[in-house]
């Protein structure tokens, strides 16, 4: 989306230009989630590229499909040639259904669940209640239950934004002489899958309500992990499988106030193994709000929350304070920082932090040809295979935008095992 944005816009463009797009980006929003409705991307990558021809495969009115496509255009998801054919940028591409970046289901979900309920946003702001229990009548992740179309866009939903950083959670951190796991209101199973493959020694629980079960065992199934993956129906507020090693909570504790974030974590911690650990995925509230993207983004989701189940995204000390009462010791590795370090790694800089898994540091410091970390004698094609399969993962990662993601490793209560990691400032 062409919104401008940020300081430097408005003081290119002065105030009014800038507030005015925002607004217009916001509406024009609707006619991208409109047009993941219509499956127009899919159409178009098979082959229709006129309004008339895609208007009489949809079954819609041709004049107005064709000002939904120069909206597309002006928004940087169609390019519109001499003739008035349309084709697909990468962006647009984003809206098809069957490739492996697709974002059609969280436009869906946004489209025809999320958007009515930001329109009460000024009920939340009003009240601190949640409007989606104002339009939908159902409280937390009530209306999953209740809705299985909306069940199924949800969880859909959560798999395309949750393999963002999947492959960084399995990548980045020690899994070593772990044996079992389990993703607390894992969904459908991205990130725990991800983890799994990544380390074929580990077992996997999933917990999560009954709407995301079938889901979940159809993904460990596709994956060929269903051998190495127990999928329970439950309420992590009842009880959480004990005697695992690690948990996973992703995502979960922004959903909560804090009251029912400490039960969470509470139960956690009842469950977990002497030597266990926790493994919280969040965003992290900055202490100060700046004007731009990466902020924003914290800022659309610390709204939607207020908006959605009535939870709230937190300050690093905000989580530190719940954990600290849920009786874990101190924070250990935010692995954004720990990737930022990694980044240093590549051009000679710092020490690898410890919290990268082993093998990972290692083949990133030996990899020939970087300052400083040249020299690698490595001859093995094997070795030499798996390092450049390790650094395409790491090359990967680092390209994306971790700006508002943070990954903490707790301690259970009675943990000393990695007690000689500095905690990271
Ligand atoms: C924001 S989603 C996160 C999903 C997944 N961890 C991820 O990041 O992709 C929150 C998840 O918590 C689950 N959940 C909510 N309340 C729950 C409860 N009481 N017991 C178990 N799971 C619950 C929801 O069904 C949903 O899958």
């Amino acid at each position: 989306m062409n919104a401008l944005s940020g300081p430097s816009d408005q003081h290119r463009y002065g105030p009014a230009p800038v507030l005015i797009a925002l607004i217009q980006s916001a509406a024009l929003a609707q006619a991208v989630c409109v047009a993941a409705d219509l499956r127009i991307a899919d159409l178009m990558a098979g082959g229709c590229t006129t309004a008339d021809e895609l208007a009489q495969a949809i079954g819609s009115h041709p004049p107005s499909l064709h000002r939904l496509l120069r909206a597309l255009t002006s928004l940087g998801l169609c390019d519109e040639d001499q003739a008035g054919s349309f084709a697909l940028t990468p962006m647009g591409s984003l809206l098809r259904s069957d490739t492996s970046d697709s974002l059609r289901s969280w436009l869906l979900w946004f489209g025809r669940y999320q958007w009515p309920v930001w329109g009460r946003l000024l009920h939340s702001v009003r009240t601190g209640e949640s409007a989606r229990m104002l339009v939908t009548g159902a409280q937390g992740f009530g209306l999953l239950q209740n809705d299985p179309e909306a069940a199924a866009l949800f969880n859909d939903t959560m798999v395309q934004l949750t393999r963002a950083v999947a492959a960084e959670v399995a990548y980045a951190c020690d899994f070593a002489g772990m044996r079992r796991i389990v993703d607390v209101g894992g969904g459908y199973g991205t990130l725990l899958a991800a983890v799994l493959q990544a380390h074929p020694q580990l077992r996997g629980v999933l917990l999560d309500m009954p709407h995301a079960i079938e889901g979940a065992a159809q993904q460990f199934e596709r994956s060929g992990l269903a051998e190495r993956c127990e999928v329970i129906a439950g309420d992590f507020f009842q009880r959480i499988p004990e005697g695992a090693d690690a948990y996973i909570l992703k995502n979960i504790i922004h959903d909560w106030d804090d009251e029912r974030s400490s039960a969470i974590l509470d139960n956690c911690r009842r469950a977990i193994v002497a030597d266990g650990k926790l493994l919280v995925i969040e965003r992290v509230m900055p202490a100060r709000m700046e004007d731009s993207s990466a902020y924003r983004a914290i800022a659309y989701a610390d709204l939607a929350m207020l908006i959605g189940p009535g939870g709230r995204e937190r300050t690093e000390p905000e989580l530190q304070i719940l954990l600290d009462r849920a009786g874990y010791d101190g924070l250990v590795a935010a692995m954004q920082r720990a990737l930022l370090r990694l980044g240093h790694v590549e051009t000679g800089g710092t020490e690898p932090h410890q919290f990268l898994h082993p093998p990972q540091t290692h083949r990133l410091l030996c990899r020939p040809g970087l300052a400083g970390g040249g020299g690698c004698n490595e001859t093995n094609t094997q070795e030499q295979n798996e390092r450049e399969r390790i650094e395409q993962k790491v090359t990967e990662i680092t390209k994306r935008d971790f700006s508002s993601w943070f990954v903490f490793w707790k301690f259970s209560i009675s943990s000393n095992l990695f007690l000689n990691f500095q905690k990271m400032s």
